[in-house]
C-alpha cells in the first residue's frame, strides 16, 4: 500500500458529479490506500467482494478505531449489525422477499407503471424522477409495509434527508445542517412508525407491519426497538436506492439510442439491461466495513479497528473483471458479478423486487416513449456521494402510447 494519502472528498466536486468515474478509476488503481483521517480505501473487485463475505468484517461502525464521526450507531437496524442479531432480525422479514412472493407482485407492479406512464401522458410532461422512479417503488413499499401511500411526501423528505447524511465518516462530507435535519427526519419516521404500529396492534391487516407487530407480542425475537429500526429500514432501502436505478438507468438509455432501440425491440433484453445498469452506475456507490481483526488484502492489510470505505462504483469498473468497463452494453455477458446489491451475509434482501420493479419501468419505458431524448438542461443530480442519482431527469419526447 503507498504512503501517500488520498483525497475521498474529490468525489463530492460539483464538476465530478455528472461522471466520477475518472475519479474513482484513479482512487481503485491506487487502494488499498488511505485517507488522511486514516480511514482505508478499497476500489478493486477483487478486494470489495473479499471484504464484504470476510467473517472477520463487522457492519456494526462503531467499531471503528480511527472514524471521526463514528461515535456511535446512528441507527441499529439490521444493516449495522453482525451476527447473531443480524441473522435473527433478517430471517423475520426474509420471507416476505422470497422469488415467489416477489414473482406474485408482477401483475400489480405492471399496473402501477402502466398508470404512472399513463398520467404523465395525460399531463404531457415526463420527469422520471419524479413522475417514475420515486412513486412506483414507493407504492409498492408502501402496499407491502401497510404504511399509507397518501403520506408518500412525507416518508419521501424524511427518507432524502437520512440519505444525505448518509455518507462515510470524513470531515466536511455531510454539512452540519444535513445531520441536523436527518437527526428530526429519524425522530419524525419513528413517531410515524410507533402510531402506525399502534394501529396495527388494535386492527390488525394483511401487511408486514401486522406481521411483525405478530412476532413482537409472540415471544422474543424481536423487541418494540428492533421492530422499528427494521420498519423504518425496509421503507427506506426499499425505495430510495430503486429510485436512483431506475432514473440511472433511463439517462443511460437515452444517452445510447442505439441500446434503447435494441430494448425497444426486444424487451427480452430487459433483465439484461437492469444488470447492465446496476454495473454501469450503481445507485449504492459505497458501503463500509470494520475489521475486528488483521485481513489480508491486495498487497496489503487491513488492521483491527480499520474502518474501510468500499467503492462499489469502482469496483463495478475493474478492467480485469468487466472488458472496457466504460462501455454501456445490454448484451454484456451477466457472468462477472456486479456488486452493486453488496455480497455476503448482507447481500440486499429486496434486490429480487428492484429487478422486478425496474425491469418493468424499463420495458414500459422502452415501449410506450416515442422518439424520448434528454431535455436541453434536463438534468441535474442528488449532493449524495454514496446513495447516486439524479433528483431531475426531464424527457422531451413526441409521445407517450
Ligand atoms: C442491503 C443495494 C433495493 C432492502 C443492501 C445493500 C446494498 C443494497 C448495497 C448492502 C449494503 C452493505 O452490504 O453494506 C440496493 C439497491 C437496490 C436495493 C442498489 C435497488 C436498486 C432494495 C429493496 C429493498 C431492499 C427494493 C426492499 C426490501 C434491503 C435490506 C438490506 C439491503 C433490508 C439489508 C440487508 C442486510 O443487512 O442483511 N441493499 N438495494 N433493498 N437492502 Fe437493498
Amino acid at each position: 500500500m503507498s504512503t501517500d494519502t488520498v483525497d475521498l472528498t474529490r468525489l463530492t466536486d460539483p464538476l465530478n458529479r455528472a461522471d466520477p468515474y475518472p475519479v474513482l478509476r484513479e482512487l481503485a488503481l491506487a487502494s488499498p490506500s488511505r485517507t488522511a483521517e486514516g480511514l482505508m480505501l478499497i476500489g478493486r473487485h477483487a478486494d470489495c467482494s473479499a471484504v464484504l463475505r470476510h467473517p472477520a468484517m463487522s457492519s456494526e461502525r462503531e467499531r471503528a478505531r480511527l472514524s471521526p464521526n463514528a461515535k456511535g450507531p446512528r441507527t441499529r437496524n439490521f444493516l449495522h449489525l453482525d451476527p447473531p442479531d443480524h441473522t435473527r432480525l433478517r430471517r423475520l422479514v426474509v420471507k416476505a422477499f422470497t422469488p415467489r412472493v416477489v414473482a406474485a407482485l408482477e401483475p400489480r407492479i405492471r399496473g402501477a407503471a402502466d398508470e404512472l406512464f399513463s398520467e404523465a401522458a395525460a399531463k404531457g410532461r415526463f420527469e422520471v424522477v419524479s413522475d417514475l422512479a420515486y412513486p412506483l417503488p414507493l407504492r409498492i413499499m408502501c402496499e407491502l409495509l401497510g404504511v399509507p401511500f397518501a403520506d408518500r411526501y412525507l416518508i419521501q423528505d424524511w427518507s432524502a434527508k437520512l440519505s444525505e447524511a448518509l455518507e462515510p465518516p470524513l470531515p466536511g462530507l455531510v454539512a452540519p445542517r444535513a445531520t441536523a435535519q436527518a437527526a428530526q427526519a429519524r425522530a419524525e419516521f419513528i413517531q410515524y412508525f410507533r402510531d402506525l404500529i399502534a394501529e396495527r396492534r388494535t386492527d390488525p391487516r394483511d401487511d408486514l407491519v401486522s406481521q411483525l407487530v405478530r412476532v413482537e407480542e409472540s415471544g422474543d425475537r424481536l423487541d418494540e426497538h428492533e421492530l422499528l429500526a427494521t420498519c423504518i429500514l425496509l421503507i427506506n432501502a426499499g425505495h430510495e436506492t430503486t429510485v436512483n436505478l431506475i432514473s440511472n438507468g433511463v439517462l443511460a438509455l437515452l444517452r445510447h439510442p442505439d441500446q434503447l432501440e435494441l430494448l425497444r425491440r426486444q424487451p427480452e433484453l430487459s433483465g439484461q439491461t437492469v444488470e447492465e445498469v446496476l454495473r454501469y452506475d450503481a445507485p449504492v456507490q459505497v458501503t463500509s466495513r470494520v475489521a475486528r481483526e488483521p485481513v489480508a488484502l491486495s498487497g496489503s492489510h487491513a488492521q483491527e479497528g480499520d474502518f474501510l470505505v468500499l467503492l462499489l462504483g469502482a469496483a463495478n469498473r475493474d478492467p480485469d473483471v468487466f472488458p472496457d468497463p466504460d462501455r454501456f452494453d445490454i448484451l454484456r455477458p451477466t457472468g462477472a458479478p456486479h456488486l452493486s446489491f453488496s455480497a455476503g451475509p448482507h447481500f440486499c434482501l429486496g434486490a429480487g423486487l428492484a429487478r422486478l420493479e425496474v425491469r418493468i419501468a424499463f420495458e414500459l419505458f422502452a415501449s410506450r416513449m416515442v422518439n424520448p431524448r434528454l431535455a436541453a438542461a434536463g438534468l441535474s443530480y442528488k449532493p449524495n456521494l454514496s446513495l447516486r442519482g439524479p433528483d431531475r431527469l426531464e424527457v422531451a419526447y413526441e409521445g407517450i402510447r
